[in-house]
């Protein structure tokens, strides 16, 4: 299949290689300042800066929430395994990185389904000696696979943090996002944790909203968006307890002191505990 003959909504498969179709991915490192992007993937981005000049920061501050997640799960919830899927491009402060400064034994296990991130995979097989860190090129929405394959380097067994940071939105409700997380997580035992952020309805003005969705239902990207209520978001959490401060905009999600990047982000985020 060609990127253009992908749907435009609901059920499209993994992205093929195409540079005249914008990727949630080369977006999200455009957004970041990276490099790994090409034309179309900037234009597409800057579409929706005009509509909403937030996204950058959103973008920023989305990253930003992983590391303080990553350092909290290897930090005080005393977590060495970590499940991260739906990877993006490697930047600063990959999971591996964060989670082996605090543990250097920490064992990462990386996930997504774009090609352009499995090009740049080597970047994420830096592990520690004590630790150690793999790659899996596969689709969310495939969990036997990735279950099966993840096991060959985590311990099932023991808790597991599962990273699900920016990537449900790309997931329809035609593929029930809520039982794949919930496949996910019947599969790590109690005390394994889920981690997540997930673009919010209620974080644009109405109007603003009205604008971005159209923006995405008429846009050639290779995954559609889905803007999820508060609810909707929660709902990821059923049967785990939320740790504080609760499901809270992306920044908002335990502070540190000193951050001179401010704004208001279009992500809702939590982390809980099963
Ligand atoms: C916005 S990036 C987020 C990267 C990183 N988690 C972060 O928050 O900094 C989302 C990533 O999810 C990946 N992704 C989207 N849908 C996916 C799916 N169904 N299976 C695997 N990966 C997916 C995209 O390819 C992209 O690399």
């Amino acid at each position: 299949m060609t990127s253009d003959e992908i749907p435009a909504t609901g059920g499209a498969g993994p992205p093929e290689f195409d540079t005249s179709v914008a990727h949630q991915a080369r977006m999200y490192d455009y957004l970041l300042g990276g490099k790994d992007n090409y034309a179309v993937d900037r234009a597409q981005a800057e579409i929706g800066l005009k509509i909403y000049p937030e996204f950058a920061f959103t973008a920023r501050a989305n990253r930003a929430f992983l590391g303080r997640a990553v350092r909290f799960l290897a930090g005080q919830a005393g977590l060495r395994q970590f499940l991260d899927i739906g990877t993006g491009i490697p930047t600063a402060g990959n999971t591996h990185q964060v989670a082996q400064a605090i543990a250097p034994e920490s064992r990462v296990v990386y996930v997504d389904y774009d090609p352009v991130v499995l090009a740049h995979a080597r970047a994420l097989l830096t592990s520690t000696d004590a630790g150690a860190t793999a790659y899996i090129d596969a689709d969310l929405r495939d969990t036997g696979t990735i279950l099966e394959q993840a096991g060959r380097l985590l311990d099932f067994t023991q808790p597991v943090a599962v990273t699900l940071v920016a990537i449900l939105h790309a997931i329809p409700d035609a593929d029930d996002p809520h039982a794949i997380v919930a496949r996910v997580m019947d599969a790590v035992p109690s005390g394994s944790y889920l981690a997540l952020s997930h673009l919010g309805r209620e974080l644009l003005p109405p109007e603003t909203l009205r604008q971005a969705e159209d923006l995405v239902r008429r846009s050639a990207v290779q995954q559609q968006f889905a803007y999820r209520s508060r609810d909707e978001v929660a709902r990821f959490f059923t049967g785990l307890d939320l740790v504080e401060p609760g499901l809270v905009p992306v920044e908002d999600w335990r502070p540190e002191p000193g951050t001179a990047d401010t704004g208001k982000s279009t992500l809702w985020c939590a982390v809980g505990r099963k």
